[in-house]
């Protein structure tokens, strides 16, 4: 302990201690100021950078869960299983059966879970956001939630997310929704099959319903859970970009290097081309992905003539709900607002 603090008197001397703290403080300051308008010309340089932002793939919370055993997240009637869509591209699918089903599956394999999706179930192919996996708390529950009111529900990582293999680019996970959607297709009979995009999903479920739409394969519906209306829009609005807001040349600095990078999920450019019933779910307390985000998106779809002989529905959650960004699957409303979009296919 003497040795201690002889050491840190002789490293911060008594006299000097004032001067310092004050000199220590300032140089805090200097160093805090220098980062602050280094950071803008590192993203400029780097456009790496903020395609991680955006993706966010690398961060795997939970990040100790084995995402080959579904089961350990309460999941007693979900299949692991893993796909590959173009040659060293591999990704990680759980299949969830309607929870009615559930004591039938107990022990089954890959192949009774494909073929329990030609009976009479609807499907909902779930397209999460960015960060986490397919076993995120948020997403688990809402997998729950919809297989409780009797759909099949398959979820996805997309190529460099989870355990699924290949780096990360929008085209890419375009393609791996895609490869999802026609592998459920093969399976599915002639029940309806749903697409559901929630966050940065909502930006692959639009391209992916573009394409199906130009290939004339349209889903029997798309539900965008929090959109937004393109990444643009939404990188200026996220809380992220707050300290930046106001910075000189915000948009070279922070918006043209993701756009540089090819990515633009524009949601507001698709619903234009678009033709399948449209479902948009937003809280008004969104602090990720503001409220009227979504809303402008809706203004944009609901006169769309690409969608002028389908239903087009924006459903708000108050604020007092406290749903914000990733909890509306908690709404005990969202059976009967499904059962009224779909128009009454649940089979419960
Ligand atoms: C299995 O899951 C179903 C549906 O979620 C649930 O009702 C049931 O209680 C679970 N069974 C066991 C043994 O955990």
């Amino acid at each position: 302990m003497i040795a201690l603090e002889e050491l840190m008197r002789s490293w911060w001397p008594r006299g000097r201690r004032r001067y310092g703290l004050w000199s220590r403080l300032r140089m805090f300051i200097f160093a805090l100021v220098g980062l602050y308008i280094t950071i803008p010309f590192l993203v400029k340089i780097c456009p790496a950078i903020q395609t991680q932002l955006v993706f966010l793939n690398l961060v795997r919370f939970p990040y100790f869960i084995d995402l080959k055993r579904p089961q350990d997240q309460g999941l007693n009637h979900t299949c692991n299983l893993y796909l590959q869509p173009e040659e060293d591209v591999s990704i990680g699918v759980w299949h969830t059966i309607p929870a009615v089903l559930w004591k039938d599956a107990q022990g089954k394999d890959q192949a009774w879970y494909e073929e329990v999706m030609s009976t009479n179930y609807p499907v909902i192919l779930y397209l999460h956001g960015n960060a986490g996996t397919r076993g995120g708390d948020h997403r688990v529950q809402l997998y729950k939630v919809l297989s409780s009111l009797g759909y099949h529900v398959i979820s996805l990582d997309y190529r460099g997310w989870g355990d699924s293999v290949g780096s990360p680019s929008e085209t890419g996970m375009t393609y791996d929704a895609l490869h999802v959607f026609d592998w459920i297709k093969a399976r599915s009979g002639d029940n309806p099959v749903y697409i559901w995009g929630h966050s940065l999903g909502t930006g692959v479920a639009t391209n992916l319903v573009r394409r199906l739409c130009e290939r004339e394969t349209p889903p029997d519906a798309l539900i965008l859970e929090s959109p937004f209306t393109n990444i643009r829009e939404e990188a200026k609005s996220h809380p992220f970009s707050v300290i930046y807001r106001y910075f000189p040349g915000f948009d070279w600095f922070f918006l043209d290097p993701i756009t540089a990078s090819g990515i633009k999920f524009a949601n507001d450019d698709n619903v234009k081309y678009i033709s399948c019933p449209l479902l948009i779910l937003h809280a008004e307390d969104d602090p990720v992905i503001p409220f009227h985000l979504g809303r402008k998106l809706y203004n944009i779809a609901a006169p769309a003539r690409s969608l002028r002989d389908f239903k087009v529905q924006f459903v708000p959650f108050h604020k007092d709900l406290g749903y914000r960004h990733k909890y509306i699957y908690r709404s005990p409303e969202l059976k009967q607002i499904l059962r009224d979009f779909l128009g009454g296919t649940e089979q419960q």
